[in-house]
């Protein structure tokens, strides 16, 4: 249980941070919850009213979506770890603003790091173009897995809509059931691991090149 020990040493050691402007108006940060040896995780936007509040992430309406969802598809909060871009509330539920993402992105990058998921789930067009590295919206690229190198490991980034979003429209619901039902199929595929560097100086002796 390394990395769940290393998580709540890591949760500890942020549970103070004041690198942003939120760390005024909140309650507490919002760490994350799961499992820490998780093949799957999600990636939200930030903590809401209810999650400010509780502490932990998805508490509210849209976590009882995606509640749902991961019945769907036979799994639970228990198999899966659920963390935030943003760890502290921001104030109105208001966006979360570009200087106070890259004030935080290291934490979740760190959790990445720790936890070892193979999928990402990035929930929203916030998780989905900081995990991407890509300006491309939730509407164009949802459901559409990808390979990317997160913390020097292989994971494969799978975009969805936010549950949020699908709360009051239909369509983006079925929309977003369709893509988790892929996510067990998804977990089966091999990934494959990020190339080893190609050595800078070529591995033959000067001599065998024919310079001498
Ligand atoms: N929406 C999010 O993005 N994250 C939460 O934790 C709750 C709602």
């Amino acid at each position: 249980m390394a990395a769940g020990t290393d998580l709540n040493a890591y949760a500890a050691e942020i549970a103070g941070c004041t690198r942003c402007r939120l760390a005024e108006g909140r309650t507490q940060v919002v760490f994350g919850v799961g499992n820490p040896e998780a093949e799957v995780m999600f990636v939200g936007e930030a903590p809401g009213f209810h999650e400010d509040k509780q502490g932990y992430p998805f508490v509210g309406q849209a976590g009882k979506l995606l509640d749902q969802l991961l019945g769907g598809i036979g799994m639970s909060r228990a198999d899966v770890y659920v963390a935030n871009v943003i760890k502290c509330r921001p104030p109105g539920n208001r966006d979360p603003m570009p200087d106070e993402i890259e004030a935080c992105e290291s934490h979740l990058f760190r959790q990445v790091d720790l936890i070892e998921p193979k999928l990402v789930g990035t929930l929203g067009n916030f998780a989905t173009k900081l995990l991407s590295g890509k300006p491309t919206g939730i509407t164009r690229v949802h459901g559409q897995e990808q390979q990317v190198e997160l913390g020097g490991r292989a994971v494969l980034l799978y975009p969805l809509y936010h549950p949020a979003a699908a709360l009051y429209t239909p369509a983006m619901l079925s929309m977003l059931q369709e893509d988790f039902a892929r996510i067990p199929e998804l977990l089966g595929r091999v990934i494959e691991p990020v190339p080893e560097p190609e050595p800078l100086l070529a591995a033959e002796p000067a001599v065998q090149l024919g310079l001498f």
